[in-house]
């Protein structure tokens, strides 16, 4: 079989570190990207240092995946950042950082990595939330943050449709992962889903037929959303 290529943003931790670990298993060479280096050590595994708030690092990281591979199968958008607080509480850099990380950290990934799309093969998967489709008290940089993300996901679909590349956004509710550890509220973990449970639904998406994508594919703890 041919090598496929998976570029994982937000690799360093939680979500994305599951992910690398669960497309190495795949048989991926999975390009990992963060601010911070990862304990995974792979044969297959590149870890790559990035900030996809930042142009310019994520052209330096292109160029090194450049050195690679000529094009990527997978791109999981996943970095993220979340914090909590009232609107009247969160300072307007707070608020700027979410849609730095959150929204424009994607449109950098999609848009200098334009050139390692696959026509009729990659699949582009952008880590949402529900918190992009509804509102949440005491949450309104992040839904602000993960509503953009839909926005620009839907947009650069339609924009893309030629290359017939494909879109998948996954919104899913809590998840115990490492994100929670600063929040001083006292969510119960166990009203939270697993990130074993988050890798379920990723395989499924991951391995969908090639005339798939899911536009938008909501799952949350079978007791609601966290309030
Ligand atoms: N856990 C949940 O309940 C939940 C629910 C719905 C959606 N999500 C979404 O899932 C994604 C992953 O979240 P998680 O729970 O796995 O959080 P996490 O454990 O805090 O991991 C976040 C990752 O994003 C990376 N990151 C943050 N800012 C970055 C930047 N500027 N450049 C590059 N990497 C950056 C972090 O690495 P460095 O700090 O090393 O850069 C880290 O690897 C996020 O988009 C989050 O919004 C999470």
């Amino acid at each position: 079989m041919r090598t496929q290529y998976a570029l994982v943003t937000g690799s360093s931790s939680g979500l994305g570190y599951e992910i690398s670990q669960y497309l190495l298993e795949e048989e991926y060479v999975v390009f990992g990207a963060s601010r911070s280096e990862t304990d995974i050590t792979h044969p297959r595994f590149i870890d790559l240092e990035v900030d996809v708030t930042d142009e310019e690092s994520v052209q330096n990281m292109y160029d090194d995946i450049g050195k690679e591979t000529y094009g990527l199968h997978l791109v999981v958008s996943n970095a993220g950042i979340f914090e909590m607080g009232s609107v009247l509480d969160t300072p307007s850099e707070v608020f700027l950082d979410h849609l730095k990380t959150n929204a424009l950290g994607p449109y950098n990934i999609l848009k200098f990595g334009h050139d390692f799309m696959i026509k009729d093969v990659s699949h582009l998967i952008h880590i949402s939330s529900i918190a992009g489709k509804r509102g949440f008290e005491n949450v309104s940089a992040y839904c602000a943050s993960k509503f953009a993300l839909n926005g620009l996901v839907e947009s650069v679909r339609e924009e893309w449709k030629s290359l017939g590349v494909r879109f998948s956004t996954l919104m899913p509710g809590a998840i115990d992962t490492p994100i929670w550890e600063n929040i001083s509220d006292d969510f119960e973990r166990s009203k939270m889903l697993d990130p074993e449970d988050f890798i379920q639904v990723f395989e499924m998406v991951v391995k969908s037929p090639p005339n798939m994508q899911f536009s938008d594919i909501t799952f949350l703890h079978k007791s609601g959303a966290l309030e």
